[in-house]
């Protein structure tokens, strides 16, 4: 495995990978890999000839009151589990590689960025755009693999690759890969490493939780009930605030009182030990 950290490096190494022909295939991360990040990895090998993997924490989607100086940087335990998996190119610009001195663009999604995690975190998902934008100019891939763990996070990107003009011939599709969980439910998350023992056993009421809610939606129970019971059901938990709990329009990410008939998502946002864990599951009818 080759790695970058320059974008004259980036460029030798895809024009090298490039000459032997086949399809490229990007998986951006910011490190502090885990069974998640693989199995996009794995996707990607699955479906492409060659792999490229990203790791950049982004400092632009963090708030100022975020994690950015906590967040967990392993670079050498990163690059070790990427090259086992067969990744061909790790591309791990710093900060100075991704903004520049003098750095002034910023590309914001309307829509379906702005509830859910938007409200919640103001700027990130310009900062997700902007970042996400950039690795797709940079490294043109055919296919780009996103876990579904961050679903408005996916929307965002499928709109900000649609709308400039970023899905054909320059990145031919967006893959969205199922959430890996741990045995419990969990959703894996780098952040789920912040949880001490107690509140890490916790944190598997939000999928719980969650279950239930689907089940009483599904059965045809009222939706709003349904979200309270789920609130009510964290904070019993252990939780210490929920941010939002909420069924969505799968698509346009529109908040819905029902089922009407149109793929739905539940989406949830809640805190624990000061951490915020974020998960989301299908809703059918
Ligand atoms: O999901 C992530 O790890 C990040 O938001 C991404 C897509 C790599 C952009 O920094």
């Amino acid at each position: 495995m080759q790695t970058a950290n320059t974008l004259d490096m980036l460029r030798n190494a895809l024009a090298e990978l490039r000459r032997g022909g086949g399809s490229v295939g990007l998986v951006p991360t910011m490190g502090a890999l885990h069974e998640g990040h693989l199995t996009l990895v794995r996707e990607a090998k699955a479906q492409c000839d060659h792999v490229v993997a990203s790791i950049f924490v982004n400092p632009t989607q963090f708030g100022p009151n975020e994690d950015l100086d906590a967040y967990p940087r392993q670079l050498a335990e990163d690059s070790a589990m990427l090259e086992a998996e067969g990744v061909a190119l790790l591309w791990a610009p710093t900060v100075d590689a991704m903004y520049p001195q003098g750095f002034v663009t910023n590309i914001s999604v309307s829509g379906v960025s702005e509830g859910f995690c938007g409200a919640s975190r103001p700027g990130h998902f310009d900062g997700v755009a902007t970042v996400v934008c950039k690795l797709f100019n940079q490294v043109m891939p055919d296919k780009a693999f996103f876990g579904e763990k961050d679903f408005q996070q996916l929307a965002v990107i499928r709109a900000m690759a649609r709308d400039l003009d970023l899905t054909r011939p320059h990145v031919r599709d967006i893959i969205g890969v199922p959430t890996v969980r741990e045995a419990d439910g969990l959703a894996m998350s780098s952040r789920n490493r912040y949880l001490s023992s107690d509140d890490r056993a916790a944190a598997a009421t939000l999928p719980e939780a969650m279950k239930r809610a689907i089940a009483h939606i599904e059965a045809g129970g009222d939706v709003a009930e349904a979200l309270a019971a789920l609130e009510a059901a964290l904070i019993d938990g252990g939780f210490s605030s929920v941010d939002y709990a909420a069924l969505a329009d799968a698509q346009s990410l529109t908040p819905l009182g029902e089922l009407a008939g149109q793929p739905a998502r539940l989406l949830v946002a809640a805190r624990i030990g000061g951490t915020r864990l974020i998960d989301n599951m299908a809703v059918s009818e």
